[in-house]
């Protein structure tokens, strides 16, 4: 087994792990994401500071996070991110990897990839991914660098999304009202409609816990070996005080069905709480596999898109990914005005145990 290194040389490079207390470090990493995103994607949002910064003292409740910085010459050249769940699926690493633009095609981004992989197979990780944008047809033309190195390293291709935008306000108003009124006779009275900007009220948390548990099963996931996991209302609670800390605002939007009282569908928009943000993301949608073919898809984001606009005059658009086979959840998003920017993959390799 590979021993973790917290601090490795490499001809006048080193690399640190990165110490959420160090504004130095902390501040070069962010400019490295963001001289990354000028060139890379600039369409895409741009890498948000304070949420970063709080990101790295507040890693999600239920996986364990690292960050490494190279540093030469006393500046930052790239930057390596690392999550491993830390309840279930115990076997999986997920990382990414991002190098100075001027700095490029010198090995810092290999050098990363050796720390990576020190790092998760030190804690008996067996399955490893790295992802990066692609472009898609109808899309913007994006590097093949990301792919590249990716395959160069051995990982290869296990699940491709599509990156879509939609402009709030992409749809006319009689045509999203005649959407929304569509989805409601479809529904019918069996389903009750809730919204709430913040945290789940307390009373809900327990079936949105439980629809919550279901999205890994849900979800296609191409080649990723993930297994579903179990979500408890302490770990819901424990996830909304992470976006309390990291400055994200939710904006949900569920439907509870009458005769059970249980949630049922789902949406959600992370924003960022910062007045002059413009991009919101899109979270996760699920309708339960029992209550399907009734429009609660469509008409709980329609809803939702509402509630962004009327409490969030400053977001001009959602951004979603999503599985490149995922049509049920791609033809709604098609109808409310989403459209192509680029792709992203998830790139896989697995190692023995
Ligand atoms: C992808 C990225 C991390 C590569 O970093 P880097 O430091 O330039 O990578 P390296 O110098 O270690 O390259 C190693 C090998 O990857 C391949 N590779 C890297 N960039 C490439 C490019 N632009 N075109 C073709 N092959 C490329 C080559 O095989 C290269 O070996 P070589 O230079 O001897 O031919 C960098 O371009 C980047 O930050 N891109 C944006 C973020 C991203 O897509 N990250 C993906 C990994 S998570």
């Amino acid at each position: 087994m590979p021993q973790v290194t917290a601090d490795v040389h490499t001809d006048g490079m080193e690399i640190i792990e990165l110490d959420p207390a160090d504004g130095d470090l902390v501040s070069g990493a962010f400019d490295v994401m963001t001289a990354a995103h000028a060139v890379d994607h600039p369409e895409n949002p741009a890498p948000h500071r304070a949420t970063f910064v709080a990101g790295l003292s507040y890693p999600p409740p239920d996986e364990d996070e690292a960050h490494f910085v190279a540093v030469e010459d006393g500046q930052v050249r790239a930057l390596l991110g690392i999550g491993m769940p830390n309840r279930g699926n115990l076997h999986f690493a997920w990382a990414w990897i991002i190098v100075h633009p001027e700095h490029r095609r010198k090995g810092i981004g290999s050098a990363l990839v050796d720390t990576y992989v020190a790092y998760a197979r030190g804690r008996g990780r067996t399955e490893l991914t790295l992802d990066t944008h692609m472009s898609w047809e109808g899309g913007l033309e994006r590097s093949k660098a990301g792919q590249l190195f990716n395959e160069h390293h051995g990982f290869k291709l296990a699940l491709t999304w599509i990156n879509r935008r939609c402009a709030v306000d992409a749809l006319d108003a009689a045509t999203e009202q005649a959407l929304l009124e569509k989805a409601e006779a479809a529904a019918g009275d069996e389903y009750e409609v809730i919204s709430w900007i913040g945290r789940t009220p307390e009373e809900l948390v327990e079936t949105m816990a439980r629809i919550d548990s279901t999205i890994l099963a849900e979800v296609p996931l191409g080649e990723l070996g993930l297994e579903p996991e179990t979500i408890d209302a302490e770990l819901k609670n424990a996830k909304a005080d992470r976006n309390e800390a990291m400055g994200m605002k939710i904006v949900q939007t569920v439907a509870r069905h009458r005769g059970t009282g249980e949630v049922v569908a789902n949406t959600c928009v992370f924003i960022h709480d910062d007045g002059e943000f413009p991009d919101a993301y899109q979270g996760i949608t699920i309708v339960d596999k029992d209550h399907r073919g009734h429009r609660l898809g469509l008409l709980l984001k329609i809803v939702n898109v509402r509630l962004v606009r009327e409490n969030f005059p400053h977001i001009r658009a959602i951004w979603t990914d999503n599985a490149d086979v995922n049509a049920p959840m791609i033809d709604i998003n098609v109808t409310l005005g989403y459209e192509i920017v680029d792709a992203g993959g998830e790139f896989s390799r697995k190692f023995e145990a």
